[in-house]
């Protein structure tokens, strides 16, 4: 594998997802280790767009479980249908979240979280983990991440 990411400076957030996806996968390449692939996926997207939080849950005993991430300390354990993550699951769909304050029952593992957006990730149609991003901004997510978080995690 490459040492490094190569990271385009001064772009668009689609030109550094449109350069951040073949690495990703060609660095996936054949591990089936769900956790070190997962691990590797929120390593380079916080250093490509430095977001605040970024971690995946994993569905485990009925509940998402805290797995690799990147940021300062969180929630461990999250029940089906509840927070943004819980109902991403519920759903199993991607949901964007423009003010965190605005969205009921949004889960607060740091006061500093202003925006969200939570995609499933999904094995033969069942939702398996979800990858979480937050911002300490507001509005930060729009259809261009969605696009390419879930082009993302259809690799795992
Ligand atoms: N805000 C999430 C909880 C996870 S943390 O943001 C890392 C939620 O409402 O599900």
């Amino acid at each position: 594998m490459r040492e490094e990411l190569y990271i385009p400076k001064v772009t668009t957030k689609e030109e550094v997802y449109m350069s951040l996806y073949p690495q990703l996968k060609a660095l996936i390449g054949d591990e089936s280790d769900q956790i070190a692939n997962m691990a590797n996926i929120t390593s380079a997207l916080k250093e490509a767009f430095d977001f605040f939080w970024i971690g995946f849950y994993r569905v485990v005993a009925e509940r998402l479980v805290l797995g690799p991430f990147q940021g300062p300390i969180a929630c461990t354990s999250i029940a089906f249908g509840k927070g943004v993550c819980g109902s991403a699951w519920e759903e199993a769909k991607t949901i964007i979240v423009p003010d965190v304050d605005k969205f009921p029952g949004h889960i607060a593992c740091s006061s500093q979280s202003r925006s969200e957006i939570v995609v499933p990730v999904k094995h033969n149609n069942t939702v398996v983990a979800v990858l979480d991003v937050d911002s300490d901004e507001l509005d930060s997510f729009n259809e261009t991440d969605s696009y390419w978080l879930e082009k993302i995690c259809a690799l795992l």
